[in-house]
């Protein structure tokens, strides 16, 4: 849908009539609002806008889905007010207003962006939230294998409606499940099925999005190249997703899961190394991540645990003949396992105590308190030697809180090709890791825990991807390169742009430039169109 004739001059009008020299917040918002009511033929009630003169309400939509305290400190800048549009047609105003207005724009779906992107911009103000919160409908259709799901539902509800409907469907994406399914899947969206169905991303039929023209398009009306470029180009680079289609997969009744504890003293480093050989060439029902911190050992002094946390598709008897055959050393023995049904798992992954029900994902909640943290991403292609592990052990002995996350790859994964998606780690890739460092003091300890995460970023440099280094564009980390503010140069955005995409980079560059030459949708580290002027 193209704006009407009608409603081009209706704004020109309007644009005449409005004062540019003095833009404040109400200022701004008022000619928002009086944009609205030009294209939206339902009115938007006054409950839908938020903004900083209400500081309470402000405050409490601003934080509700905002996982990184880091960004909602004082000192972070604020949007001019925040719109939670009650319909996709409003979602589809808004954009064209924004455009017309020339304000910028921060989409927000499930708030779980590490660098803060959905509600700070940290390189250019003014700028507005558009919350999609309320566009959370759910069609699951069983018969035809497929849910059609809004872009503020979490991936924790999509899970539900799905068993509510078949306990032998599921779908293939996050394992927390708070998190919007929105921002989600436009990164990749990897989980604990990922070695047996493949991402998010590859699960993906269609979408409806609004584009910078303003248009709703479906993957139809898009064309494949736009179509591949949402599934995995990162969020808000291309258009706002309204909605996603996606393919529900089989799942057994009954699943296995299981959480095995190594500590240092218990030989860690030894089946560590050995999971390394191993986790990316088991059973494809079976992944077995590893979750790495640290605690107060036996005898009171400090040290490192590896939990290997996993799901097997299918029942415990077989997980054990699958693990005695491939993985005996870590002595995984049937009073580990728990049998259970797909979705309960999916709590058990998550990390939820075993007396909470399925219906609390219903809530959307996160499970943990929310911290200060700084995230960063690694693919490993070769194991780590031993002597190089006890060199993290060292470091995470020095530091608070740190924890990595090593999730394995193979199976489905290394069979579907670099460029299917923009999401390029695929074949060779043995596992992923995520390093992950946390406070709860503030802005005053920040410096501190980041120059830890960056010393060991360094220390890890030779034994994981090198030329591009590769990283996870859903663990957005803007210390690998940053757009500069209202000016976006292909080669500095290469920089980043090859760590998260490798070669998939330059098509994303390329259909960037045909959907959104004006650059409309960006942010830090969207991705650039060609020849930009501004
Ligand atoms: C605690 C935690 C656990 C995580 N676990 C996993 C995991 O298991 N697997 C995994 O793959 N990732 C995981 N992630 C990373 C997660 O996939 C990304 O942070 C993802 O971007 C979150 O989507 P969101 O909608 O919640 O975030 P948001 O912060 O709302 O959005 C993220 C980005 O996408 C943009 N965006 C949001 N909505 C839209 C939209 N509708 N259209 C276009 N652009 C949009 C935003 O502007 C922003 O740039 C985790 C993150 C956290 C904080
Ligand atoms: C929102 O978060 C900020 C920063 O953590 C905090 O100061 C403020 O009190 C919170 N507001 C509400 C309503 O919870
Ligand atoms: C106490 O802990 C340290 C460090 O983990 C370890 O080297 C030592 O062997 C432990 N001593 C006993 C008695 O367990
Ligand atoms: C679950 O158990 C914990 C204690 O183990 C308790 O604090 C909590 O209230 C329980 N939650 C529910 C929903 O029963």
């Amino acid at each position: 849908m193209r704006f009407s004739s009608n409603f081009i001059v209706l704004v020109s009008v309007f644009l005449l009539s409005v004062s540019w020299a003095t833009p404040t917040p109400t200022a701004t918002l008022q000619s928002f609002k009086q944009c609205l009511s030009f294209n939206s033929r339902i009115s938007v009630p006054s409950s839908s806008f938020y903004t900083p003169y209400n500081p309470s309400s402000f405050s409490r939509i601003l934080n509700s889905t905002a996982q990184n305290l880091r960004y909602l400190e004082p000192s972070k800048p604020k949007p001019e007010f925040i719109f939670t549009p009650l319909s996709e047609p409003q979602v589809q105003a808004a954009v064209i207003c924004c455009k017309i207005l020339g304000i910028h724009l921060r989409v927000r779906s499930g708030g779980h962006d590490y660098e803060g992107l959905s509600y700070v911009s940290g390189i250019e103000t003014p700028f507005v939230i558009v919350d999609l919160a309320n566009l959370r409908s759910i069609t699951v259709n069983i018969q035809k294998n497929n849910a059609w799901v809004q872009a503020g539902a979490t991936v924790g509800e999509v899970y539900y409606r799905i068993a509510q409907k078949s306990k032998v469907h599921g779908f293939p994406a996050g394992l927390c499940t708070s998190l919007g399914i929105g921002g989600h899947i436009t990164g990749g969206a990897y989980g604990s099925m990922m070695r047996k169905y493949g991402l998010g991303v590859d699960n993906v039929l269609d979408a409806r999005i609004v584009d910078a023209n303003g248009r709703i398009l479906d993957r139809a009306a898009m064309g494949e190249d736009l179509f591949w470029a949402i599934r995995g180009g990162g969020g808000a680079s291309f258009g706002v997703i309204l909605a996603w289609k996606i393919k529900l997969v089989p799942v057994p009744e009954t699943v296995t899961v299981f959480t095995v504890t190594k500590s240092l003293e218990q030989g860690a480093t030894k089946i560590l190394y050995r999971w390394q050989q191993v986790a990316d060439k088991l059973d494809e029902n079976l992944f077995i991540r590893v979750i790495i911190q640290t605690s107060a050992g036996q005898n009171g002094t400090r040290t490192v645990t590896t939990s290997y946390n996993a799901l097997f598709l299918g029942g415990a008897n077989r997980l054990l003949r699958v693990m005695k055959k491939s993985f005996p050393e870590l002595g995984l023995s049937r009073k580990d396992c728990i049998e259970t049904s797909w979705i309960n798992s999916v709590l058990y992954i998550a990390g939820y105590p075993s007396n909470i029900t399925a219906e609390f994902l219903l809530q959307g909640k996160p499970l943990l308190p929310k911290v200060y943290f700084k995230a960063k991403s690694d693919f490993v292609k070769e194991p780590i030697p031993e002597a190089a592990l006890e060199g993290i052990w060292k470091s995470f002995l020095q530091e608070d809180i740190p924890l990595t996350i090593w999730t394995p790859y193979g199976g489905m994964m290394s069979r579907i090709s670099e460029s299917a998606t923009p999401f390029p780690h695929r074949k060779g890739t043995l596992f992923k890791i995520q390093y992950v460092t946390a406070w709860v003091d503030g802005e005053k300890s920040e410096k501190k825990h980041i120059n830890w995460m960056r010393k060991l970023y360094k220390y890890m440099a030779p034994y994981v991807s090198q030329s591009p280094r590769e990283a996870y564009v859903n663990y957005r980390d803007l210390e690998l390169g940053m757009n500069k503010k209202r000016s976006t140069s292909y080669s500095q955005a290469k920089v980043w742009g090859e760590k998260y995409f490798k070669d998939n980079f330059n098509r994303l560059v390329r259909v960037k430039t045909i959907f959104d030459p004006e650059n409309f949708f960006r942010h830090e580290q969207s991705i650039p169109p060609l020849r930009f002027y501004r």
